[in-house]
């Protein structure tokens, strides 16, 4: 099974474990990425009857047209019942790197706003030690450079994203080789930075549910509350 195989294995299989719950008063969160465009596409098929669909971006906004379900604010909303996106890396404690496709903002608004959080990912994304995956840094434009100086202080190699503006019109710093031996710590390090908007550590609020698809099964890991 290619990556894609695996990444529509893991939206199918999510979309069926929430279908079940979801009815009139159902606010449904939507991330972002080929993995979650798989999910949307579940939705798009099965025409399901929720209140509303809040979304980590304008592309899922856009790509969830056509299911008939209502896109909302989440200023609109009580809060989110299920949010369901992908990741760039996750490890066995449901900490997860995010942002590879620059919605990492929103999408840890959207996380931090949902009473249940389920991960779809393939096995590729795995990684004990987070940090092989560049993590991303929203940042305003004119902190670009001094940021990136205390990011090379701290051992990491910063990219400046090029030609890529986030949906809340700023830029992404990509930091390579970063040492993320405590991600619960660095999360806030880095988002007391001045000029720091979010980062992609998704360790304070981690996923609740991780569905991992591989060549040969889907594993629902559930996180121990
Ligand atoms: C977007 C994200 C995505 O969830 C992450 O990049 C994974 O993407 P894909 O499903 O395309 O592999 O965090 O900001």
């Amino acid at each position: 099974m290619n990556q894609d195989e695996k990444k529509k294995k893991a939206a199918e299989a999510a979309f069926l474990r929430v279908l079940p719950s979801l009815n009139k008063e159902t606010i449904l969160g939507i991330g972002t990425g080929s993995t979650t465009n798989f999910f949307i596409e579940e939705l798009n098929k099965a025409k399901v009857s929720i209140k509303g669909a809040v979304c980590s971006s304008e592309a899922s906004k856009a790509n969830l047209e056509s299911s008939g379900i209502k896109v909302m604010e989440l200023n609109e909303v009580y809060g989110i019942d299920v949010y369901v996106d992908g990741a760039d890396e996750f490890n066995s404690r449901f900490e997860l790197i995010k942002g590879g496709g620059g919605a990492l903002t929103r999408e840890k608004i959207l996380a931090n706003s949902s009473k249940q959080f389920i991960c779809i990912v393939d096995d590729t994304k795995f990684c004990e030690l987070l940090g092989k995956f560049p993590l991303p840094i929203e940042v305003l434009e004119v902190a670009r450079s001094a940021i990136s100086r205390e990011l090379m202080k701290m051992g990491g190699k910063p990219v400046y994203r090029q030609n890529f503006i986030t949906d809340n019109g700023h830029q992404i710093i990509d930091v390579h080789n970063m040492k993320i031996d405590i991600p619960y710590e660095l999360e806030s390090t880095l988002n007391n930075m001045p000029g720091v908007i979010e980062n992609g550590l998704f360790a304070k609020r981690t996923a609740d549910i991780i569905i991992q698809a591989t060549n040969s099964d889907i594993l629902t890991l559930e996180k121990d509350t």
